[in-house]
C-alpha cells in the first residue's frame, strides 16, 4: 500500500469521446459562458473532446459567430483575473482557437420552426466539415418553460431521430426540472412524447463535483464502511450545504423558487442518495441509478412539522455587511420566500429505519460549507468512572464536499498527562494533499459522460418525480401559510433558532457548527 501522497502518480491516458456536434440553446446566457464553454475548453486541453467536433450556439441575441466568439474569449480572459468557478492560470491560445474554429452562432427564436430548419442545415454542414458523424448533443441552457417546447421542436424538425442507432441524439436538460410533483410529471411526459428516456440527460451539477462522485467510490471500494453503515452503528446523518452568497442578481428567479425548490429535491437529495444507497450489483448506469432511486422511493413524504424555513435579515458575512433578503433587487419587501430550509427525513428500509437524516441549506450563512456528517453511535457504556469525565463526545465521519474536499474521522483520545482527560481529535484525508488540482468547473465529466452515453450521473424520470413527491407536503403547507417571523436569521449566522429546535426536540441532538472541523 502506498503511504506517500501520489501527486506524481500517472493516470491512464484520456480517451476522447466519439465524433459529435454540440448545440447549446441559450448560447448568450450566463451558464454557457461561465460554465459550459469553460468546461469544453478544459475537455479540449484534457484531450477528451473529439477532434471531430463542432459547437453551435443558438440564441435570440443579435450576434454573429465572430461576435459570439469574441464574447466568449473576453469571458475566458476575465477568468484569469479570478472570481469565477473557472480559475485558470493561463489560457492556451492554440487550444482555445482550435475550439473557436469549430464554433458557429445561429441567431434564432426558440419558438420558430425556421430556427430548427437552419439548425438542421448547420448540423449537416458540421457533419461534412468536421466529421461529426451525425451525432448531436443538445444542451438546453435555457429557462425551464422552454424545455418542453424546444424538445418538441427539435423532434418535429427530425433532429432527434437516431435513425435506428446509426447516430445518436441526446438532450441535456438543466434544472429546475419542474417546480413541484405535478409539473415534473408533466415535463417528463412532454419530453417522453418526443424523446426516448435514453436520450434525456437530466443534469444536476452537484454530481459533477469530484467529491460527490467519490462518495460511492469510497463507500464501495473499502470494506470497512459496510459493517458500520446501518442503524446499528449510525445515530443520524447531517447534510449541510451552506452558502455565503445571497440571491445576487437572481431575485426574480428566487422569488419564484426559494431555497427548498432550488436546492433540496436536486442537490441535497443527490448527496443523500449517494450516502444511503445500497451497494449496486455493478458500476453500470442502471445499477447505480436504480439503487439511488430505491432510496428516494423509501423516503416518506416529509410532514410540514419536520421542516423549518428561514429568511436572512441583515448581518455580516465574512466581516462584510450584507443586506436583508427583502432588500435585495427584484425581491418584494414583504416576501415570504425562504432562503434557508432544514428538514428531517426518514428512510424506511431495514438499513436505515430509525436513523434520521437531517438536511439544511441556506444562503448568506457564516461560511461556504458543504458536508455530509455521519454521527456514529456512542460507546455502549462509559468506563471512565471517577475520572470526572461525565460525557463522551461523539464520533463523526465527515465527507467534506466544499470548499476543501476530503474525509475526516473524529474521535477521542487521552490528552497526554497524569490525569485522564479526553480530547476530541480528527484524522483527515484532503484531496489537495494527494492529487494535483484538475482544472474543473464541474461540468466537464457531465458533458463528457453524455457524449459517451453514460447516464450514471444523470437523473432518471422516476428519481425526479420521487424527489418532488417527498417535499410536496412542505411546499403546499408553506404556500398556504405566510411565515410570521421573517427574517428569522441574521446574515452570516448558522440559520434560524427553529432549526436548532428541530434537532433538539428530536433526541436532544444539535447541528454541527457550520465550518467547524471538529
Ligand atoms: C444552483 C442554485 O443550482 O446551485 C444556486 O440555483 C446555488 O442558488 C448553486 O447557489 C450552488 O452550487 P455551487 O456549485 O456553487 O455549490
Amino acid at each position: 500500500m502506498t503511504t506517500e501522497p501520489k501527486t506524481t502518480m500517472t493516470v491512464p491516458p484520456a480517451k476522447p469521446a466519439g465524433p459529435c456536434a454540440m448545440v447549446i440553446f441559450g448560447a448568450a446566457g450566463d451558464l454557457t459562458k461561465r460554465l459550459v464553454v469553460p468546461a469544453l475548453y478544459n475537455l479540449t486541453t484534457g484531450g477528451l473532446l473529439p477532434k471531430e467536433f463542432a459547437l453551435i450556439g443558438v440564441d435570440i441575441a443579435d450576434l454573429t459567430t465572430d461576435q459570439w466568439c469574441q464574447r466568449l474569449t473576453d469571458m475566458m480572459h476575465s477568468f484569469l483575473a479570478g472570481g469565477g468557478e473557472f480559475q485558470p492560470e493561463s489560457i492556451n491560445t492554440d487550444t482555445w482557437n482550435s475550439l473557436l474554429a469549430r464554433t458557429t452562432y445561429l441567431r434564432g427564436d426558440f419558438g420558430q420552426e425556421a430556427t430548427y430548419a437552419l439548425l438542421g442545415e448547420l448540423l449537416q454542414a458540421a457533419e461534412q466539415d468536421h466529421g461529426t458523424a451525425g451525432n448531436v448533443l443538445f444542451y438546453l441552457a435555457i429557462a425551464d418553460r422552454f424545455f418542453g417546447p424546444v424538445a418538441e421542436k427539435i423532434a418535429a424538425a427530425d433532429l432527434a431521430d437516431e435513425q435506428g442507432g446509426k447516430r445518436w441524439r441526446r438532450v441535456i436538460v438543466e434544472k429546475p426540472f419542474g417546480h413541484d410533483v405535478v409539473s415534473a410529471r408533466a415535463l417528463n411526459a412532454e419530453l417522453l412524447k418526443v424523446l426516448d428516456e435514453t436520450q434525456i440527460f437530466r443534469i444536476d451539477h452537484f454530481l459533477g463535483k469530484e467529491t460527490v462522485q467519490s462518495i460511492t467510490a469510497v463507500r464501495f471500494a473499502n470494506g470497512f464502511f459496510e459493517p458500520i453503515w446501518n442503524r446499528d452503528h449510525i445515530d443520524h446523518v447531517q447534510i449541510t450545504v451552506a452558502e455565503t452568497v445571497g440571491v445576487e442578481r437572481r431575485g426574480r428567479f428566487y422569488e419564484q423558487t426559494g431555497a427548498l425548490r432550488d436546492m433540496v429535491p436536486n442537490h441535497l437529495f443527490q448527496l443523500l442518495t449517494m450516502t444511503a444507497m445500497e451497494p449496486p450489483t455493478g458500476f453500470d448506469p442502471d445499477a447505480l441509478r436504480n439503487r439511488k432511486a430505491d432510496v428516494l422511493m423509501a423516503i416518506p413524504s416529509v410532514r410540514p412539522a419536520c421542516a423549518v424555513r428561514g429568511q436572512y435579515g441583515e448581518g455580516k458575512v465574512l466581516g462584510l455587511p450584507v443586506r436583508a433578503y427583502h432588500h435585495e433587487p427584484d425581491v418584494a419587501a414583504d416576501s415570504p420566500v425562504e432562503t434557508y430550509v432544514a428538514l428531517k427525513l426518514e428512510i424506511d428500509t431495514w438499513r436505515w429505519a430509525g436513523v434520521p437524516f437531517y438536511l439544511r441549506t441556506g444562503k448568506t450563512m457564516s461560511k461556504r460549507w458543504t458536508e455530509i456528517a455521519i454521527r456514529l453511535r456512542g460507546a455502549p457504556l462509559s468506563v471512565f468512572h471517577g475520572t470526572g469525565i461525565a460525557e463522551l463526545a461523539h464520533n463523526w465521519l465527515v465527507f467534506q464536499i466544499q470548499p476543501d474536499e476530503g474525509i475526516s474521522l473524529q474521535f477521542q483520545v487521552k490528552r497526554p498527562g497524569q490525569t485522564v482527560v479526553l480530547a476530541p481529535v480528527k484524522t483527515s484525508f484532503a484531496y489537495k494533499d494527494w492529487f494535483p488540482p484538475e482544472p474543473n468547473v464541474g461540468y466537464e465529466t457531465l458533458i463528457y459522460d453524455c457524449m459517451i452515453g453514460d447516464a450514471t450521473l444523470f437523473q432518471s424520470a422516476d428519481m425526479v418525480e420521487a424527489s418532488w413527491r417527498i417535499v410536496q407536503p412542505v411546499l403546499d403547507a408553506w404556500a398556504s401559510e405566510t411565515p410570521a417571523d421573517f427574517p428569522n436569521y441574521a446574515g452570516g449566522s448558522d440559520g434560524p433558532a427553529a432549526a436548532d429546535k428541530l434537532l433538539a426536540d428530536d433526541g436532544g441532538r444539535a447541528w454541527r457548527p457550520v465550518g467547524n472541523h471538529v
